[in-house]
């Protein structure tokens, strides 16, 4: 019967598990911000809800600032369906966001060098409670790159190198640890050699490191 109760609760915290699991995540993700002249690239902006705020009405603005801050141009706008508007970007850019509008990114396509600059993107909720609607602002910014070619993958660069000086470090430490293991050893094995030849003296092999003294 105890038994029969615990495989219950068992199969049960299981179940509450998989069906949390199996709830979608929302997980904010830093924006890429360096992009390849001619490639795609996608701009992120991530603005994740609670799950009883799921029941809201979102509006998102996607702004593009020039390089010397001059102009602030509306290029995208997603307020029922998403829509291109600024004329350079009009056939360039595509809804890369989620159905709940929790991730609202947008594509750019072809990228050209003229593409660099800050990327805002504004996310306007309206929540609807029984009593009340409050509305909400958040704002990212990318501030975008275009490289002439793919550069060498930093991360990866840098992660090797990481890689390496752990490698190294390591190897260094065992060795450090070998040492001390066998002078430890060589040690305990000196001691017990005096203990057995109490009266016999043995010449030192160590000269710089003496071990304890052999006789009295
Ligand atoms: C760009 O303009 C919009 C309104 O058109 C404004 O909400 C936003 O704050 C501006 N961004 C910057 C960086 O000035
Ligand atoms: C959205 O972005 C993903 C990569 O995160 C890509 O695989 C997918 O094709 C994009 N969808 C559209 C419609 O651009
Ligand atoms: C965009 O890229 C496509 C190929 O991916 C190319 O055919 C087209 O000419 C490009 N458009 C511009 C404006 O560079
Ligand atoms: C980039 O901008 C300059 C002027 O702002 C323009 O002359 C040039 O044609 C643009 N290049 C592209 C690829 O759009
Ligand atoms: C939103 O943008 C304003 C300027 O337009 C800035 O002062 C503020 O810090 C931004 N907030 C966040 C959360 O980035």
């Amino acid at each position: 019967m105890k038994t029969q109760t615990r495989a219950v609760f068992h199969c049960l915290s299981i179940l509450i598990l998989t069906v949390q699991v199996s709830q979608p995540v929302c997980v904010d993700v830093t924006p890429e911000t360096e992009a390849v002249l001619g490639s795609t690239m996608k701009l992120s902006c991530i603005a994740c809800m609670k799950r009883e705020e799921i029941n809201a009405e979102t509006e998102v603005h996607w702004h593009y600032i020039t390089k010397d801050r001059s102009k602030n141009i509306t290029i995208f706008r997603y307020r029922g369906t998403p829509e291109a508007v600024g004329e350079i970007w009009k056939d360039r850019l595509t809804w890369n966001g989620s159905k709940d509008l929790q991730d609202v990114s947008i594509s750019i396509k072809n990228v050209t060098l003229n593409d660099t600059g800050t990327y805002e993107c504004l996310v306007f909720r309206k929540f609807f409670y029984d009593s009340y609607t409050p509305s909400f602002v958040e704002n990212r910014t990318i501030n975008l790159v275009v490289l002439e070619k793919a550069g060498d993958d930093k991360t990866a660069f840098y992660s090797e190198i990481m890689m390496y000086v752990l490698l190294v470090f390591l190897t260094f430490w065992l060795l450090v640890e070998m040492i001390y293991c066998y002078r430890k050893i060589s040690k305990s094995d000196e001691q017990a050699q005096d203990n057995t030849t109490d009266y016999l003296v043995i010449p030192s092999e160590n000269k710089e490191n003496p071990g304890p003294p052999v006789t009295e």
